[in-house]
């Protein structure tokens, strides 16, 4: 759907009913009746305007990730809470330099966020660039996980997997499995890709294509850079260019180690292992036919904006971390998932910053897996990884910290003041209480 007078503005009703999922009927969540829900094309300055309808037996809302638009009222406000039969109309402002590029959408309701979308509910969203990248086609590739049961119904999650992150068994391109794609040699196509897995990693492989990365999240790099391999955590995007050699390739993901509980459970040592994340084919591109003439070269992009000229206000330590919790009902142990000691509580604002300031955080990881922390409303930018500076200004709204390690990172918060929230974009420890509330004032 795309936005007309400056403005879009259209329904949305999240409902359970009987979809088509790589060749059979389930029983699944979906925006409008379809999976993935419909994309929304906006330029930056515009609005968007959506109703949401509650058709679910359970409360929701809608976040819209990576947006960098006000998170208060009506606006990105992730406290909203639609009652089930309820609506609820929020109004997201674009600011007229809102950087372009691939966003999504999907419900934010703490305790639901990881059964909603693995159940379905999620949909793109483009901002337009100012000036066009030439390309014969585009395509947006959402990629989801999903499993079914011999019903076609998503059977219910366990705690076990809950603490893993639960990862289904068939891995979606928009809704399909293993969707064949076609273009011309020499032809140009854009790729935006979304990790739209509660918990999976992708690690995407094109193998015998011609790959260029734009960018990652609403980050672009200065000029395009050639790939083989592209890493995304939950949340993450891409923004790929696709050169295409003559013949049929594979769009697959690889085993991607994200660790696990590993001794912690008390059922012995583990290490970085246990996690089901394995390779899987997710379509194939079949390139014939008479070759194009080549695409022009890709125009020189803005280099993009550096925090490291600003003053830094303040620094803190955000410290993500497993402990060992309760019982669970078999007896079992039930882990905690924490950001600097404590569960989410909506009442209680963990960080205070000031509106307009630059602050820099340490991201820190005690724990023996992965944890893809996302921030609300701000962007990211990394200005420390693995020990070391990268050399360009990398931007992104969901950042990987490494088991055992830490990441740093500057934010700008500017535009907007109000409350938000930051958390681990692997749903299921989100949703077990790895997220804390941010405001700016
Ligand atoms: Cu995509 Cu708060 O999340
Ligand atoms: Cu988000
Ligand atoms: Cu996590």
């Amino acid at each position: 759907v795309r936005s007309a007078n400056g403005r879009l503005t259209l329904r949305l009703g999240a409902a359970l009913g009987t979809v088509h999922i790589g060749g059979r009927s389930a029983s699944a969540l979906s925006f409008n009746g379809g999976i993935p829900g419909p994309t929304l094309r906006l330029k930056a300055g515009e609005r968007l305007d959506v109703a949401l309808h509650n058709g679910l037996d359970d409360p929701t809302n809608l976040h819209v990730h990576g947006l960098h638009v006000s998170p208060e009222g009506n606006g990105d406000n992730p406290f909203v809470m639609v009652e089930p039969g309820e609506s609820f109309d929020y109004e997201y402002q674009l600011p007229a330099d809102h950087p372009p590029g691939l966003y999504w959408y999907h419900p934010h309701h703490h305790g639901f966020v990881a059964d909603q979308i693995f159940g379905g509910l999620y949909g793109a969203i483009i901002i337009d660039d100012p000036e066009p990248i030439d390309a014969a086609r585009e395509r947006v590739l959402i990629i989801s996980d999903i499993t079914l049961d011999g019903l076609g119904r998503i059977p219910a999650v366990s705690p076990m997997e809950q603490m893993m992150g639960r990862e289904g068994q068939l891995v979606l391109v928009n809704g399909q499995a293993n969707p064949r794609l076609s273009a011309r040699p020499a032809e140009r196509e854009r790729w935006r890709i979304v990790n739209a897995c509660v918990s999976r990693y992708l690690r995407l492989r094109l193998d015998g294509q011609r790959m260029q990365l734009l960018g990652i999240d609403s980050g672009r790099f200065g000029a395009p850079e050639t790939v083989d391999e592209i890493v995304l955590a939950p949340g993450n995007r891409a923004d790929l260019l696709v050169t295409m050699v003559d013949g049929t390739a594979v769009l697959e993901t690889l085993p991607y180690d994200r660790g696990g509980p590993g001794g912690m459970m008390g059922g012995g040592e583990r290490p970085r292992s246990g996690t089901p994340t394995g390779r899987a084919s997710l379509a194939t591109l079949t390139v014939a036919g008479e070759e194009v003439p080549a695409a022009p070269a890709v125009p020189a992009q803005p280099a993009p904006r550096d925090l490291r000229g600003r003053a830094v206000t303040a620094r803190r330590e955000l410290t993500f971390a497993m402990g060992m919790g309760g019982m669970m009902g078999g007896g079992g142990s039930m882990m905690t998932f924490t950001i600097n000691g404590r569960e989410f509580d909506p009442d209680r604002v963990d960080t205070t910053v000031e509106a307009g300031s630059v602050e820099e955080w340490t991201l820190r990881n005690t724990s023996p897996m992965d944890h893809p922390v996302h921030l609300h409303v701000w962007p990211m930018q990394i200005v420390e990884s693995d020990g070391r500076a990268p050399d360009t200004a990398i931007w992104q709204d969901v950042v990987n910290v490494p088991a055992r390690g830490q990441i740093r990172v500057r934010i700008a918060f500017d535009d907007f003041a109000g409350r938000s929230v930051y958390h681990c974009h692997i749903l299921d420890h989100e949703d077990l209480g790895m997220m804390g509330v941010i405001e700016a004032r």
